[in-house]
């Protein structure tokens, strides 16, 4: 009996990809990609063009956010390739015409999926979510491939990609489906693909401002907006889950729907704050506008010492409440921060951030404090300058720090003490960021979104790196130095929680520190909207386990 069984199995393991979809490729008339790794050109010849492209653009975003088969992460962890076994196809992102790679390495498929089907409708989404039940095969989603802890690919899966769902519309009238039509908003329809530099863009030439992401290639509608989504603007206007208006998506139950506050409201629930990959695959979003802003831009910048490093970090923690009510949102690094106030005029700015500007100024930093026309005028100037390449943040911690800690004067010392012990590893980078919905009114129960967003001041999150080729022992040496830098942090504010999109890829206890009270009826709604399990993603809500095949290349860490 069980040989029987064995040998029916077996011709099924030894399926080539190309057979394995050839059916499925042949309804889609012929419009399913085989994967081909971003760097393959320079180990199939490094003297071709092709190679010296790919090796130009390397840390690219934009370059790799057009390939299927490039995620943003060129360093360590590279979820283009197994991260356990080490196979892919990968250069050496500090010098991408280093030989090393392709002279010591075969190209190898990776995490990728073999096959991806660059979606153009629901109808595809329908099609692939059929075929999956039918055979059994694994399904991905990939929008931008800019996820850390890997939930954009999975091996052997067919892979889903929705990069070329570009349409963006502007509607000042706009009803969300099954409302009463004396209920309008100002809003921009985002197909999924939209990325939020284009999305910028797009509002600031119909004179409007929409809430998004710091970096211009990140996704408007997928990961960001499911997960939570900040900004440097949600201090006054909220998160990316409390202005979207409408999302119409493919349950993997095969239907088509529109989820708003009228229509599927449960599943509109869980789409706002239970994360990307599980509820469906994403078509469309409509995200509410805001008149155009003036902003007050203040960013200061200074070389720093380990001890000028700590002070500036005690100054920011001393005046943390106060610029927050003030309407500031912004990023903090060791010796720097660029925060914007969409609330005050000018010379309020200016003593606002009075005590930053004397600190600087006296270690001859440099301080900038100005008012711009816009939230387009302020992204266009400080943030490509400010963003590092794509590839410097690899495995990251994270925590959520409640405003209450803050009147607690042990608790702030504890504090600067887990940041002060980030600054001696070079390549360990921490950041305040001040984008929690801390004066927003929102509406009591409407999101998902892990409640602790609420109660935190900042975001707290740092990134640590390791080399292009590092051996199993150097990962393991990462992991353990991020989970520890991460402990005092969590520590400090055990019934906070994380944000599920720039964590540790093995956070303890994941469901109560990225969703709280709301993981029980998100879970109920994963079962009722995914029935058959088709969707399953890393530390997702539902997510099946570290033991399933399907994570084979998330190496161990206990
Ligand atoms: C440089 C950089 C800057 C960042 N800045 C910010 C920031 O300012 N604010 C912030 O909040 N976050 C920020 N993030 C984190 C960001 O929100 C996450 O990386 C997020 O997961 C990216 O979503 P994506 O759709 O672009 O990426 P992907 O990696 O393509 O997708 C992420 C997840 O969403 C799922 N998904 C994608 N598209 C769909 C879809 N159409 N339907 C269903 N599921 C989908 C994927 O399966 C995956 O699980 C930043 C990240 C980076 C790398
Ligand atoms: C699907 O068919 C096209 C056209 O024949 C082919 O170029 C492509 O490689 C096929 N895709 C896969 C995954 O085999
Ligand atoms: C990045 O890549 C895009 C697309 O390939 C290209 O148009 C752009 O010029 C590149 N940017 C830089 C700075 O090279
Ligand atoms: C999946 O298969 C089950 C039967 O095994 C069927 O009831 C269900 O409708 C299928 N779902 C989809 C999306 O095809
Ligand atoms: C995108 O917009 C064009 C033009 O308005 C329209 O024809 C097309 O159907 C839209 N595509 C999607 C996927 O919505
Ligand atoms: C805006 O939305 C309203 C209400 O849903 C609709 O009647 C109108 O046609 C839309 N306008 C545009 C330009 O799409
Ligand atoms: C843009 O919007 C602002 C704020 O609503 C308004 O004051 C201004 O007149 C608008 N500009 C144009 C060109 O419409
Ligand atoms: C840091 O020091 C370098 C070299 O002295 C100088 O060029 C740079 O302007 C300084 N930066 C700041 C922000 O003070
Ligand atoms: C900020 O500066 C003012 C005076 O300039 C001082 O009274 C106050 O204590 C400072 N606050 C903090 C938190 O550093
Ligand atoms: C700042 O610059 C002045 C003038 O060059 C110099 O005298 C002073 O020592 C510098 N201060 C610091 C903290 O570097
Ligand atoms: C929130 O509501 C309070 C009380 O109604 C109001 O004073 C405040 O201005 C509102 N905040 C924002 C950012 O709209
Ligand atoms: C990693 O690659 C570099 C060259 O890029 C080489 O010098 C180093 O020895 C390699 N490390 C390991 C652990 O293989």
């Amino acid at each position: 009996m069980i040989s029987a069984l064995l040998l029916a199995l077996i011709p099924l393991k030894h399926v080539g990809a190309a057979s394995k979809f050839a059916s499925l490729n042949a309804t889609l008339g012929g419009r399913l990609g085989e994967t081909r790794p971003i760097s393959e050109p320079c180990y199939e010849d490094s003297a071709s063009d092709a190679c010296t492209y790919v090796q130009e653009n390397y840390v690219n975003s934009t370059f790799r956010g057009d390939v299927y088969g490039a995620m943003m992460y060129c360093v360590e962890p590279v979820w283009e390739t197994c991260f356990a076994t080490d196979q892919g196809c990968v250069l050496n992102y500090k010098d991408p015409t280093d030989p090393t790679p392709w002279t010591t390495q075969k190209c190898e498929i990776g995490s990728l999926s073999s096959a991806y089907l660059a979606v153009e409708s629901p109808e595809d989404v329908q099609l692939a979510f059929a075929f999956a039940n039918s055979t059994g095969t694994l399904l991905s989603i990939k929008n931008t491939g800019h996820d850390f802890i890997g939930r954009s690919v999975l091996k052997n899966s067919l892979a889903l990609w929705t990069h070329n769902l570009k349409n963006i519309s502007y509607n000042a009238t706009f009803v969300p489906e099954g409302g009463q039509a004396d209920v309008s908003y100002t809003a921009i329809t985002l197909g999924a693909g939209a990325q939020w530099y284009d999305v910028y863009k797009f509002a600031d030439e119909h004179n409007v401002t929409v809430v998004g992401g710091y970096h211009p290639t990140v996704g408007a509608s997928g990961g960001w907006l499911m997960g939570a989504g900040y900004s440097v603007l949600t201090p006054t206007l909220g998160l990316g889950v409390d202005r979207v208006l409408q999302i119409k998506i493919v349950t993997p139950d095969g239907v088509y729907r529109t989820a708003n506050e009228y229509q599927n409201a449960d599943l509109f629930w869980a789409l706002r704050g239970g994360g990307g990959g599980t509820f469906g695959v994403v078509l469309e979003s409509t995200i509410l506008a805001t008149p155009q802003l003036t902003l007050q831009v203040a960013s200061v910048s200074f070389n720093s010492t380990e001890e000028t490093a700590r002070n500036f970090l005690k100054l920011v923690i001393d005046n943390g409440v106060k610029w927050s009510e003030a309407g500031w949102g912004g990023h903090t690094y060791q010796n720097s921060f660029i925060s914007v106030n969409p609330l005050l005029t000018h010379q309020e700015a200016l003593e606002s951030m009075k005590n930053a500007s004397d600190y600087t100024l006296a270690l001859n930093g440099s301080v900038v404090i100005e008012e711009l026309p816009s939230f387009f005028a302020f992204f266009e100037k400080y943030v490509p300058a400010a963003e590092a390449v794509v590839g410097v943040h690899p495995v990251l911690g994270t925590r959520l720090i409640p405003t209450s800690i803050f009147s607690n004067e042990a608790a702030k010392a504890q504090l600067l003490d887990a940041f002060a012990a980030m600054i001696p590893f070079a390549t360990v980078d921490p950041q305040i960021n001040a984008v929690t919905p801390l004066l927003y009114n929102h509406t009591e129960g409407a999101t998902s979104v892990l409640p602790a967003w609420r109660e935190a001041l900042w975001q707290v999150v740092f990134a640590a790196e390791v080399s292009w080729n590092a051996t199993e022992a150097e990962k393991q040496e990462v992991f353990s130095l991020v989970d520890s830098l991460t402990q005092p942090l969590r520590d400090i504010a055990p019934d906070s929680g994380a944000y599920m999109n720039e964590v540790f890829i093995y956070e303890p206890d994941f469901e109560t520190a990225f969703w709280g009270a709301n993981y029980p009826r998100l879970l109920a709604l994963k079962h009722k909207y995914d029935p058959n399990g088709l969707l399953d993603c890393w530390h997702c809500v539902g997510w099946q386990g570290a033991q399933d095949g399907r994570y084979s290349c998330y190496p161990d860490f206990s």
